[in-house]
């Protein structure tokens, strides 16, 4: 689904990519409208007859075109900023199905998504359940809230994208959590309607998610008892995807355990993934310039740089680079950089390919922190964005120009 090999070219949908290239240029992104509705249609069949909400994580990938092809398809959103929550109004999303996730929620954001009706906010300290009570009593409404749990568990994944550790700047601690709960009930604009988590991206292994869903189930009671009534339990996101040979859980199988552990009790279900919707339906295309041997490697030097995808500089993260067409180079081993200056600007080593001087290279698994992460850095205009859909393509993103990059620049006067 999405991107295949035929005769050894490789197709978008029902496009040769070459040809895409040629129409669009290199650097580009390119996503397979198919398999990201694909994609969340897995969370949606897994979650058939429960009351829930698929709230794709909008930093994943935020162009307005991929929001308005998941909005179509029933999804929610995860934001972290006031900017995501345009965007999605932008793309015509529902803000009634937005949760709004982030340490730092500013009063004026607060204020536009309480203005708009967002579901939901996941609060993540004392300091900003203050803040929100007082800017919900300025416009006079309540506002839903959901406590982000810091259930201190080791996801297993990067430490950088790890973010339910008790040392970890991300939720409260459960004690914690509970105090900020009861301490909620008494607040006259603030409405608890949930629980949620979010411990680390790129989970291989669910045992680690199951076990801080039983944390918050633990909470559940609790409260219960108390008579705080819990009406919804946001899991977060970050189920991996499949770059390499990693073998992550299958949605299916991770929702029926979740849904196994939630028992009779009367819980809707919200989740926030962002990676396995969108990852493996976008590739990075690039063109490889020069090839260029040293007496320790063999360098192919391509107009993609690590401001254009930075996850292998930045994570050390493995993608899949392959030509998007054969050629009759001798195959051999290639370290794939791009013209930034700087040693960590690299998107693969070792990788054997059989590459000239103008192959097209695609590199897999781009479609999630991909464009979203990119810069300017070296003055680089930022990538084109093209959605393909069956055999038509669609600039869902123009290719930036050094004039987009100077404008809002000023010299000082003379
Ligand atoms: N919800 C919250 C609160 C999050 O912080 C994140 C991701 C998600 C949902 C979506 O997680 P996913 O399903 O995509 O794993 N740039 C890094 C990944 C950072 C993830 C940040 N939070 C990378 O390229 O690997």
């Amino acid at each position: 689904m999405g991107f295949t090999y035929r005769n050894e070219r490789l197709f978008a949908e029902e496009l040769d990519c070459e040809a895409i290239a040629e129409e669009y240029g290199t650097p580009c992104y390119v996503y397979s409208r198919a398999a990201m509705e694909a994609a969340l249609a897995q969370y949606h069949q897994a979650l058939k007859g429960c009351e829930y909400l698929v709230c794709y994580a909008v930093k994943a990938n935020s162009n307005i075109a991929v929001l308005d092809t998941l909005a179509r398809c029933g999804a929610g959103f995860d934001i972290v900023s006031v900017g995501e929550l345009e965007r999605v109004l932008a793309a015509g999303g529902d803000p009634g199905k937005v949760v709004f996730s982030g340490v730092v929620k500013r009063p004026d954001e607060m204020r536009r998504a309480l203005q708009v009706g967002i579901r939901c906010f996941n609060v993540e300290s004392a300091a900003e359940l203050e803040v929100l009570q007082s800017v919900a009593a300025e416009l006079n409404v309540r506002a839903p809230v959901s406590v982000r749990v810091n259930p201190d568990v080791d996801a297993g994944t990067h430490p950088y994208i790890s973010t339910g550790l008790r040392e970890n700047k991300f939720g409260v601690a459960t004690d914690a959590a509970m105090a900020l709960l009861r301490r909620a009930t008494t607040m006259e604009n603030i409405h608890i309607t949930g629980l949620d988590c979010h411990i680390g991206s790129q989970l291989v292994d669910m045992s680690p998610l199951l076990d801080a869903l039983q944390q918050l189930l633990l909470m559940v009671d609790a409260l219960q008892a108390e008579g705080i009534h819990i009406r919804h339990l946001d899991l977060g996101g970050g189920i991996g995807v499949r770059y390499r040979d990693e073998e992550p859980p299958a949605v299916a199988d991770y929702i029926a355990a979740v849904r196994e552990a939630l028992g009779d009790r009367d819980l809707g279900l919200v989740f926030e993934p962002g990676r396995s919707i969108v990852a493996n339906a976008g590739v990075l295309l690039t063109r490889v310039h020069y090839l260029k041997e040293t007496d320790a490697h063999s360098f192919a030097l391509v107009d993609a740089a690590m401001n254009d995808f930075i996850r292998p500089a930045l994570y050390q993260a493995w993608v899949d680079i392959q030509a998007t067409s054969p050629n009759d180079a001798e195959p051999r081993l290639w370290n794939i950089v791009g013209p930034v200056c700087e040693t960590g600007d690299f998107l693969g080593k070792d990788r054997e390919l059989a590459l000239a001087s103008g192959t097209l290279l695609a590199i897999h698994g781009a479609g999630a922190y991909g464009f979203v992460m990119s810069s300017n850095y070296n003055t680089r205009p930022r990538a084109a964005e093209v959605m393909i859909d069956g055999n038509k393509p669609y600039l869902i993103r123009e290719r930036e120009t050094i004039g987009d990059l100077l404008r809002g620049e000023h010299r000082l006067p003379q």
